[in-house]
Order: structure tokens, then C-alpha cells, then sequence
């Protein structure tokens, strides 16, 4: 057998297939090619470069400040060190709201400039004609329903979505549309778990839930929360796999105490 064992691919396809044959899909955000190159030698099967990175990367409180160029530019990273996940990206805020010429526009710099294999948008009946236009030119879509953090000023709270009836109805119905129109997935946020349920066993697309519960056909978490690199943040939702925020803080002030006691470097670590 040869050492080189050949890396299967995750496509749109696989990630059809995982769900015909209930696997779960596990996806996380990425922002850098370090953090990128850990998550996919690890197996993750989706890496969202999500808007999150105007938060969690550069310290704005909402995702609207961030660029296409700066979303680009992360991209460009992430995929610079994968080779077997699938990589989907977030059009910015005011890259594709009301205007699907400029949605596919946005969506071809992302895939030109950055080598990503699909993006994602949020939003449901009003971002039809942007959904269809991007496929048009070959480009995969993802939807993302539920909390939709670009329209929070509309909303005015992160709390929960769709517990009423009527607004349960409506993301339903978002649902159905958006896998009718071709996306090959959708993110819900922050949504009644027997809802979730609802959607993802009407769906032939996976659903990937984020504070979703654990019927939707995969996961998703911020990959800066999961791993305790924030730490004022804590939704219910979110499982903390390591505190690495105080584990930092604990090198660099071990590092510190080297440098000032005159103990760094030492003898074996000059020239
Ligand atoms: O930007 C992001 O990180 C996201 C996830 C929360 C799904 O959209």
C-alpha cells in the first residue's frame, strides 16, 4: 500500500450521502491557515469561514463592519492549508442584501480570489433571487436560517428564534424554498430543537444546527468559543472543549517570568 494514502475530498455530494446515511456532519469556523491546517488533519468535514471573524478576529461587536476583501483574505488562508475539508464561506454583510447581480459578483471574488469551494448567505424568501443567481454560474450555496446576526439590528436580540408558531411556519417554509431553489445545505441558529427536527426530516439537504439541538444533521460551533479563546460568552448551546484562554495566559506569563528572571534563553538556546 502506498504511504501516500489518497485524501478523499469532501463535496456538496459526500455531504448528501453522510445524511442519506444519518452520519452526522461536524463543521467548525476557521479564520487562519494554522488554526485551518490543525481542524482539517484533524477530520472536520466543513470549515466556515464565517463573518464571525469581525467579531472573534477583529473585536467588533457585530459581524456588519467586516469586508469582502478582509473575507477574502482570511479564505485565501484557510484554504491555503486543506485538503480534504470543505470549505464554505460568509458573504459579508452589504455583499448580496437586495441585489443579486452584486451577491454573484461577491461570490465570484471569493471563489477566484480565494479558492473556496462554496458560500453561504443568510436569510430565506428575500434572498431567493440572490441564491439563484449565484448558482447560475456553478458556484454551491449555503442558506442560514433561524438568528441571522446580520440583521440584528432588526431584531434587536441574540435570544432564540422562532418559538411562535407563525415565525416557526415561516423558516419552514425558508427551508423548503432554499433547498428547492439548489442549496446544498443550511446553517439554523438558535431555534427550538423540535423545530430543527421538523426541518431536517423535511429536508433531503443537511441542516447544520448551531444551538439547534441535536436532531440537525450536523453541527457547528465558533471555533474561538469551543476552544475557550473568549470567555464572555456563554449561550447554552456551547460545549468548551478546552480553556485555552487561561492556558495562553499562563505560557505568556510563564514566558514573561523567564525573560525578567534572566532565565530565557538559556545557555542551549543561543548561537
Ligand atoms: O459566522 C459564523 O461563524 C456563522 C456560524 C455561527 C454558523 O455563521
Amino acid at each position: 500500500m502506498s504511504a501516500n494514502k489518497e485524501i478523499k475530498r469532501i463535496t456538496t455530494h459526500v455531504l448528501q450521502a453522510m445524511k442519506a446515511r444519518g452520519e452526522k456532519i461536524a463543521m467548525l469556523t476557521a479564520y487562519d491557515f494554522s488554526l485551518a491546517r490543525i481542524l482539517d488533519e484533524a477530520g472536520i468535514d466543513i470549515i466556515l469561514v464565517g463573518d464571525s471573524a469581525s467579531n472573534v478576529m477583529a473585536g467588533h461587536e457585530t459581524t456588519l463592519p467586516i469586508t469582502l476583501n478582509q473575507m477574502i483574505y482570511h479564505a485565501a488562508a484557510v484554504v491555503r492549508a486543506v485538503k480534504r475539508a470543505l470549505v464554505v464561506v460568509d458573504l459579508p454583510f452589504g455583499s448580496y442584501q437586495g441585489n443579486s447581480k452584486l451577491a454573484l459578483e461577491s461570490s465570484i471574488r471569493i471563489m477566484k480570489e480565494s479558492g473556496a469551494h462554496a458560500v453561504k448567505l443568510e436569510g430565506g424568501a428575500e434572498v431567493g433571487d440572490s441564491v439563484k443567481r449565484i448558482l447560475t454560474a456553478g458556484i454551491p450555496v449555503m442558506g442560514h436560517l433561524g438568528l441571522i446576526p446580520q440583521s440584528i439590528y432588526k431584531f434587536g436580540t441574540y435570544t432564540v428564534r422562532a418559538k411562535e408558531e407563525q415565525e416557526a411556519e415561516k423558516l419552514l417554509a425558508d427551508a423548503l424554498l432554499l433547498e428547492k431553489l439548489g442549496c446544498f445545505g443550511i446553517v439554523l441558529e438558535k431555534i427550538p430543537a423540535n423545530l430543527a427536527k421538523r426541518v431536517s426530516e423535511q429536508l433531503e439537504i443537511p441542516t447544520i444546527g448551531i444551538g439547534a439541538g441535536q436532531h440537525a444533521d450536523g453541527q457547528v460551533l465558533v471555533l474561538h468559543d469551543m476552544l475557550g479563546l473568549t470567555k464572555d460568552f456563554h449561550p447554552r448551546f456551547l460545549r468548551r472543549y478546552l480553556d485555552l484562554f487561561s492556558t495562553i495566559q499562563g505560557a505568556v506569563q510563564h514566558y514573561i517570568e523567564d525573560v525578567k528572571n534572566k532565565d530565557f534563553p538559556n545557555d542551549k538556546e543561543q548561537y
